[in-house]
């Protein structure tokens, strides 16, 4: 009997009982630490699984969009991080300065650019509640200013009008097996530079805001206020094969069927629409099968995924079902319209990702 008969393939699972572990150990963490969780809710888009973090002590979620932002905050959310430099325009800024009603909104800025842009387009009663973040680059090199910037950029945001709120940074080196610890040191080095940066310029940061799943436990809770994880809420083959986690704690599989063994290959119907395309240059292949830890998918194509079996093990058969593990479980739920949440063998709930498409 193939598992899980009743549902088509490929699909995302989600396994509660291990969702909500990763939700509590990541909260106690948090606690441990004495800083506060805004788990970062690209992730998982879904509103049932914020409100499971928020209900385990969560302070707020972080988002990527105006549009993610809008959906939680709908939800019921009251307390919103864009943790992102956005660029507004005229109808941005009335998107924001509408959510700035419904919501305590910060934002991120990393140009005086950005800063004006928002100042220009936010309506005034927004301009004085949007809290802004100042991003600083602690390693990754993506977005962020120097540490040592962060203080006449601040200056800047509030000569145009804004509230500065602090700084944050995304430690985003951390996914590299040999940098994980390391960029923990890095993020709080940079945070601490900004936050005296800040304060010669004349501006006492509220909030040091870090954080990314793999550097989470190495975090320096006497510098950090705040920490954003977000993957850490199911696990995928990246933080497995980086050692973060371990497949007995992934909470995210899609399950998906053996459709061919033509040429001797082992092919599944979970190709890149259902997993994503990433794959990390330190990865072993285009995702992990929970329960065969020795397999390795080799090739992937829109519809198929190629797996290589270990040559000790049983093939499965053609029509036989596998869970596999994205590489990128941020990504994979991306591309889905629900996910699938199971306990003990049984499906419980269909989720919507409430925010599917909320990308801008
Ligand atoms: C700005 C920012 N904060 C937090 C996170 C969450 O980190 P992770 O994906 O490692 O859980 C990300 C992830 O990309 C991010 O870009």
């Amino acid at each position: 009997m193939p598992l899980l008969p009743e549902l088509a393939t490929p699909c995302l699972l989600v396994d509660v009982d291990r969702l909500d572990a990763n939700i509590a150990t990541m909260a106690e963490l948090a606690r441990r630490l004495g800083v506060a969780l805004r788990p970062h809710a690209k992730t998982h888009k879904s509103v049932e699984i914020a409100r499971r973090q928020l209900a385990a002590g969560a302070h707020g979620l972080t988002v990527a969009t105006v549009s993610e932002a809008e959906i939680f905050a709908a939800a019921g959310c009251d307390d919103l991080f864009i943790a992102y430099p956005l660029y507004a325009t005229a109808a941005l800024g009335e998107r924001l300065s509408r959510l700035a009603t419904r919501s305590r909104l910060a934002v991120g800025v990393d140009s005086a650019e950005g800063a004006r842009a928002l100042a220009t387009h936010l309506a005034p009663a927004a301009r004085s509640v949007v809290r802004l973040l100042v991003e600083v680059d602690s390693g990754q090199h993506r977005t962020g200013v120097l540490p040592e910037e962060a203080g006449p950029l601040a200056d800047q945001v509030m000569h145009c009008g804004l509230q500065v709120a602090g700084a944050f940074t995304f430690p985003g080196h951390s996914y590299s097996p040999d940098v994980r610890g390391g960029a923990a040191v890095d993020e709080a080095a940079a945070l601490e530079r900004a936050a005296a940066s800040m304060r010669e310029c004349g501006t006492t940061p509220e909030v040091l805001s870090g954080g990314s799943t793999p550097s989470a436990a190495d975090s320096r809770g006497e510098v950090l206020d705040e920490l954003r994880p977000g993957v850490y809420v199911f696990g995928d083959a990246q933080q497995w094969e980086l050692g973060v986690t371990g497949p007995e704690d992934i909470a995210l599989s899609c399950l998906a069927t053996v459709v061919s063994h033509a040429g001797g290959r082992l092919v599944l119907d979970s190709g890149s629409k259902a997993l994503g395309a990433d794959r990390a240059p330190w990865a072993s292949g285009y995702g992990r099968l929970l329960d065969h830890p020795g397999a390795r998918i080799v090739a992937i194509s829109e519809h198929h995924a190629v797996v290589e079996w270990p040559a000790h093990e049983p093939h499965p058969e053609i029509g036989d079902r596998v869970r596999v593990v994205p590489n990128h479980a941020c990504n994979a739920v991306n591309l889905a319209d629900s996910l699938t949440a199971h306990q003990a063998g049984r499906i419980r709930e269909r989720w919507p990702v409430s925010a599917r498409g909320a990308n801008t």
